[in-house]
């Protein structure tokens, strides 16, 4: 086996959210949680360990979000800075420092760096044509430009990306470029930037990843091998905007550091707000293991772009693993801030309060590792009451009632212990190793499902051993058991601490285990006999149906909107005379009958006053949007001469005409006045 590389000490990254919105469960799945987890396992072990977070709160997605709003960028990242690190709080993500990259200290941090590089002359400079737009006075980022996407000729694509067919773009590609701001042309102009020279470090880079760390996981070693396969082009590290860190050199006004190159100094930056004293040691001594968390968009930034930086920098360590995550989506649909495709942290927690567990449980149980995953509602009730509820909580639950039944809360004695109780013991021993080796590795989800083995394991001890039956016969029997069950608990009360550290704490406080040792675990005797636990208190609770439904009928809605919020009408048809229209012998009718057809949920048969004198009786597929009672007496347009036909057994003469909305819902059309039924529209 190949020897482990020594450490003294761990600094886990995780990525810094853009300021520009709340979190949602797909960066807590694919970043937060799974850190937190990590964390809070070296912790439980006893290493030296920090978790550095933060708010991304420059670059173009925070201006757009405060023109959108008519607000300044600050306001933006003031409001969601604080909504961020709250809700984080509020699901335990236990950050030892939760900065922000508009703080002097990452102001400093990001311009001496570039100060040091640019010095070194680590930097080419290059003039580049960019659009400007002359009336608003402004460089124009790329996501300020719209067009004509060059691929597939839809309308709309930004300067960056056709979101339509998914391919990435430069501005200048357009057809028919437009200023987002000002709708004008924009123009060429020359302007200059500070690049970074990553094909000067491709072969460094090449050999650190693909030959050095061929443990990384499949699908971020397999995307930098991409990238470095296609090659690597120097990369623009300013930007012209007037948002963001000043580029600190003469002749350089106007110009930021691009949001990329800052905003992973941020990590930087918060270690030194955190450990002014002895930050450096954390990134620059040998024996100290630095982990990115991030999501799958990110990887080329932390795989290629900040290693070349710090490699350009010269005294700093490169990330030892960087286990990205792919993406979460939810109900299917790929998750959208802009599109409040969501379920945002700070709701959740409104919404389930007392729960944070229960998302921490679903996010890790249905963690993205290896493939893009789904949330759906549906799943968040099943796992809560089917696993937490009925394995977890279930077991927990006996353990402690039964022990304060028949021992009135004092932990009994185990006495001979029976070949089924070793086998028992020996199965949950060898949980801890397989727990220890998926956390070491990043294997959160399989993590999760050993913990949760151990409690199958004490479910399954207490089903089989019956202490309730034994009661009356053998109570010295019945103490051993509940011996072995509690010591069962307390291993859960360690082995759940980095998943469910709601749920573990309330539960060591049960059984009176002042702190979660992950070296006892595996162990049966961490809890004294003679000592007492506490009365029960429910671990969790069951989420009924409706409470789901309150979640998925506000994703419908949101649904619904959207659709009505990205209606486009239909290209017009081809040509017709007014011949054509002729042969269509649309009239008015008054209703004077509206009734459901039976066994069709979609039909309404109408009786129609079409003036002459005898109904006209029509059927017509509208029964969901309407109540048949409230169109009685309405006048409505149809068309006469359409051929009989039968539906579900009854004649239809003719068609009543309705405007389809863009969701689908059918409004049916008549006269703005009152017209003699039988008329002709023309
Ligand atoms: N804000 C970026 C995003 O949401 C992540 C920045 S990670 C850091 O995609 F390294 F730059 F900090
Ligand atoms: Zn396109």
């Amino acid at each position: 086996m190949e020897e482990k590389k020594k450490y003294s000490r761990t600094l886990v990254t995780t990525a810094l959210p853009y300021a520009n919105g709340p979190v949602h469960i797909g960066h807590l799945a694919g970043v937060y949680v799974p850190a937190d987890i990590y964390v809070r396992y070296l912790r439980l072990k006893g290493e030296d360990v920090l978790m550095i977070g933060g708010s991304d709160e420059h670059g173009v997605p925070i201006t757009i979000k405060a023109q959108k709003e008519g607000v300044t960028p600050q306001d933006i990242v003031d409001r969601y800075h604080n909504i961020i690190k709250e809700s984080m709080a509020g699901l335990g993500i236990s950050f030892d420092v939760y900065g922000r990259t508009t703080s002097e200290m990452h102001r400093h941090t990001a311009s001496d760096f570039f100060k040091k590089l640019y010095d070194k002359g680590e930097f080419i400079e290059k003039m580049s044509k960019q659009f400007y737009d002359e009336e608003a006075d402004q460089w124009l980022a790329d996501r300020y430009i719209t067009g004509t996407c060059p691929h597939c000729g839809s309308e709309g694509a930004y300067g960056d990306q056709c979101e339509a067919c998914g391919t990435s773009l430069n501005a200048t590609d357009l057809i028919n470029p437009r200023s987002a701001i000002t709708g004008n042309v924009p123009v060429l102009k020359e302007t200059k930037h500070w690049y970074m020279p990553l094909d000067k470090w491709e072969p460094k880079l090449r050999k650190w990843i693909l030959e050095d760390h061929k443990e990384w996981k499949t699908n971020v070693y397999g995307q930098c091998k991409s990238w470095l396969d296609g090659g690597l082009q120097p990369r623009a590290v300013t930007r012209d905007l007037n948002w963001g860190i000043p580029v600190p050199i003469e002749g350089a006004e106007g110009k930021v550091l691009y949001v990329w190159f800052d905003a992973p100094i941020g990590y930087i930056s918060n270690t030194k707000e955190l450990r002014p004293d002895d930050w450096e040691k954390y990134w620059k001594a040998p024996d100290t293991r630095i982990i990115h968390f991030i999501g799958k968009d990110n990887i080329v930034f932390h795989c290629l772009i900040f290693p070349a930086m710090l490699m350009a920098e010269g005294s700093y360590q490169l990330p030892e693993n960087v286990p990205a995550n792919e993406f979460l989506n939810l109900e299917g649909d790929k998750i959208s801030t802009s599109r409040n495709w969501a379920v945002w942290l700070n709701e959740y927690l409104e919404d389930f309060p007392g729960k944070q567990d229960v998302l921490r449980y679903v996010l890790t149980a249905n963690a993205p590792e290896s493939k893009d995953n789904d949330f759906t509602w549906k799943d968040f009730q099943d796992r809560n009451n089917n696993e937490l509820v009925a394995i977890l909580g279930n077991f927990v639950n006996r353990a402690i009632v039964l022990t304060n039944k028949y021992f009135d809360g004092v932990i009994p004695e185990a006495h001979e212990l029976t070949d089924y109780d070793r086998a028992t013991i020996e199965e949950f021993k060898g949980v801890k190793d397989e727990l220890g080796k998926a956390l070491d590795t990043f294997h959160f989800r399989a993590a999760l499902a050993e913990a949760m083995k151990l409690a199958r394991i004490g479910n399954k001890y207490l089903a089989d051993t019956e202490p309730w039956k034994l009661a009356k016969t053998d109570m010295a029997r019945v103490e051993t058991i509940m011996n072995v069950a509690l010591q069962i608990t307390a291993n859960l009360a360690i082995a759940f601490e980095p998943f469910l550290p709601f749920s573990a704490e309330k539960l060591r406080k049960m059984i009176n285990l002042e702190c979660a040792d992950w070296n006892k675990l595996g162990d049966i005797d961490i809890l004294k006999a003679g000592n007492r636990v506490e009365k029960p208190v429910l671990l969790f609770e069951k989420i009924d149906d409706e409470t789901i439904k309150v979640q998925t009928d506000r994703l419908e809605r949101i649904k619904q909107e959207n659709i009505l919020k990205n209606f486009k009408p239909k290209a017009v048809a081809p040509t017709v005379t007014f011949d054509d229209f002729q042969k269509l012998d649309i009239r008015v009718g008054k209703v004077l009958e509206c009734e459901k057809v039976k066994k069709a949920d979609k039909l309404l048969k109408f009786a129609i006053d079409d003036g002459t004198g005898k109904p006209r009786t029509i059927v017509s597929g509208i029964a969901k949007f309407y109540n048949p009672e409230d169109l009685v007496g309405k006048e409505v347009c149809f068309i006469a001469n359409f051929p009989p036909r039968t539906l579900k057994g009854v004649e239809s003469q003719g068609m009543i005409l309705s405007a389809e909305d863009a969701d689908g819902r059918l409004v049916v059309i008549g006269p703005q006045g009152e017209v003699r039924p039988g008329v002709q529209v023309g």
